[in-house]
């Protein structure tokens, strides 16, 4: 089998790269594990993987339509992309909307509480501190991102936020909040900040608009049931459910 000889060039949580079949891509297959907290809580949630290659599929071909450039190429199969090899920032950063999870503990703000403008916040990107909330301060003197990279960043953040906002609102989801990585793209000795990683119901949290229903991995941290249906509701309002449905979810199994 061909898989089993790429080159494994990363493993991360919840996807795998491997060598792309020419310079400069790499492969991006999408696995099923699932972590939360850290690490602390791991498990599987059948057809993730299958699901987020869709669903990350989707949003990066309509970001690239108004112009966010990003490192997706196209859809390989089931369960891969392939992506243009960039160099990841280490940095995550997170847009909210509304007040959930870590934000609302730290300002003791209910779920669910609208905030009066969107809040964007960078964590710096390392497991083994446990991902710190940083300022625009760390991430330049530490030289992780250059001032006019962070520019790039956050104003590539907020067109996405606005526009993904408005495509989640017409399918009837609310965005809560959202992660986004970036990575440096080199073409003819020029450099561009594109959106990388994914996008998917493992990096947004996404709320039914008239039940407050949680559609996103959320159901998996909390336990709260019914985890891969809401990965295949979030893709079947975005018309993207694969045709064969849910038998087809589990996909080719990667070969480790
Ligand atoms: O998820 P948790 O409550 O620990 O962290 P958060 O800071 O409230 O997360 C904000 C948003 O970013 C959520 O939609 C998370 O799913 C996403 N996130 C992520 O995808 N990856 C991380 N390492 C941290 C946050």
């Amino acid at each position: 089998m061909q898989r089993s000889r790429r080159r494994r060039i990363y493993e991360g949580k919840a996807k795998i790269l491997f060598e792309g079949p020419e310079p400069g891509t790499l492969v991006q297959y999408f696995k099923d594990d699932a972590t939360a907290f850290n690490n602390q809580k791991k498990g599987i949630i059948t057809g993730k993987g299958v699901l987020n290659n869709r669903i990350s599929e989707f949003i990066m071909e309509r970001l690239m339509e108004i112009g966010v450039p990003t490192h997706f190429v196209r859809r390989l199969n089931m369960r891969e992309q392939l992506v243009r090899d960039v160099e990841i920032i280490p940095v995550e950063v997170i847009v909210r909307n509304v007040a959930a999870g870590n934000f609302s503990k730290r300002f003791k703000m209910e779920e669910g509480s609208p905030l009066p403008r969107s809040i964007v916040e960078f964590c710096y990107k390392n497991d083994d501190l446990g991902d710190p909330m940083v300022t625009e301060e760390h991430i330049t003197a530490f030289g992780w991102a250059a001032p006019e990279d962070l520019d790039d960043m956050l104003h590539l953040t907020l067109r996405t936020n606005d526009f993904l906002r408005g495509l989640f609102r017409a399918i009837g989801l609310k965005l809560v909040d959202f992660k986004l990585e970036f990575g440096r793209l080199w073409e003819n000795e020029e450099m561009r900040i594109v959106l990388a990683d994914e996008i998917s119901p493992d990096s947004c949290r996404l709320w039914d608009i008239k039940t407050d229903e949680k559609l996103d991995k959320d159901r998996f941290r909390h336990d709260l049931g019914k985890v891969e249906e809401a990965y295949q509701e979030v893709a079947r309002r975005l018309g993207v459910l694969p045709a064969a449905g849910p038998m087809d979810l589990e996909g080719p199994r990667t070969v480790q």
